[in-house]
């Protein structure tokens, strides 16, 4: 009886854990706004939305961290009136969420360089989501901004060749530690699942030596249209997945 019960279970597929660091490239925001024949940063505020219903969907599922692309370094090519659109709404996002994110103990942590370019109020409300939840030690919340994946290896391995004599031979953990998601922000481990919304299937210039090994999901829904319940059936799909990292099962 017992056997066949376990036997049971085995075909049913054991779930496997959780991941521990779950990215999102939030992609869609343009063309939900078309679709409802609205203007493109009623998209974006959309958005926005989705992106704290997320970050609650995670935090009670305990996963423990969390990194959204929402800015890319490619981003500036947009209109000065879209761009200068987003960063007001980061403003409007720390002044709304960052209580909740105090109390929900989430460490926010900025992937990009959010001293260049970016308008002063929203450089200033970084500063204090940054100051104020640094010690926290619930949910890491990443949020990718004035972010490109190239950029961060260039800056990293610049910054590796000023701190190291001539000719001394770097690792691969030497990198690791030398990007965004490395020393500076407490050394994320690299993701264990990248989900992009939109139907567009690609990086983007996202997370390129992170995600080695990570997997991928991919979905049609339009990011402001992407709700908790998706989130959660995308992460119970994924621990039924094999990971093998090379090796032979
Ligand atoms: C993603 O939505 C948000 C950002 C890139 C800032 P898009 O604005 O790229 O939406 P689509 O791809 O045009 O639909
Ligand atoms: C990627 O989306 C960047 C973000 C989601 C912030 P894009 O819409 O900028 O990417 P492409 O241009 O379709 O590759
Ligand atoms: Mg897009």
């Amino acid at each position: 009886m017992v056997a066949i019960i376990i036997k049971r279970v085995g075909e049913m597929g054991e779930k496997k854990p959780m991941p521990v660091h779950v990215a999102v490239i939030m992609d869609g925001n343009g063309r939900w706004a078309e679709m409802k024949g609205v203007p493109k940063l009623l998209g974006h505020n959309q958005g926005t939305i989705a992106m704290e219903n997320i970050v609650r969907k995670a935090d009670d599922m305990g996963i423990r961290y969390l990194t959204v692309y929402a800015f890319s370094t490619e981003n500036w090519k947009r209109s000065s009136e879209e761009v200068g659109g987003i960063f007001r709404l980061l403003v409007k996002f720390v002044k709304t969420e960052l209580r909740e994110l105090k109390e929900r103990n989430v460490k926010v942590n900025i992937l990009g360089d959010w001293h260049d370019r970016i308008p002063e109020d929203a450089v200033a409300s970084i500063r204090e989501t940054l100051e104020s939840t640094q010690k926290n030690t619930g949910l890491v919340f990443n949020i990718a901004l004035n972010y490109g994946s190239r950029a961060e290896i260039v800056r990293g391995v610049n910054k590796l060749l000023s701190e190291r004599d001539r000719g001394e031979q770097i690792t691969e953990e030497d990198i690791s530690a030398s990007l965004f998601t490395g020393d500076e922000n407490g050394n994320i481990p690299d993701p264990d699942l990248i989900i992009r919304t939109s139907g567009e299937e690609r990086l983007s210039n996202f997370l390129l030596w992170q995600a080695a090994y990570s997997e991928f999901a991919f979905t049609d829904t339009l990011w402001p249209d992407f709700m908790p319940e998706e989130f959660e059936s995308i992460i119970e799909e994924y621990r039924t997945r094999e990971r093998r990292y090379g090796g032979r099962l």
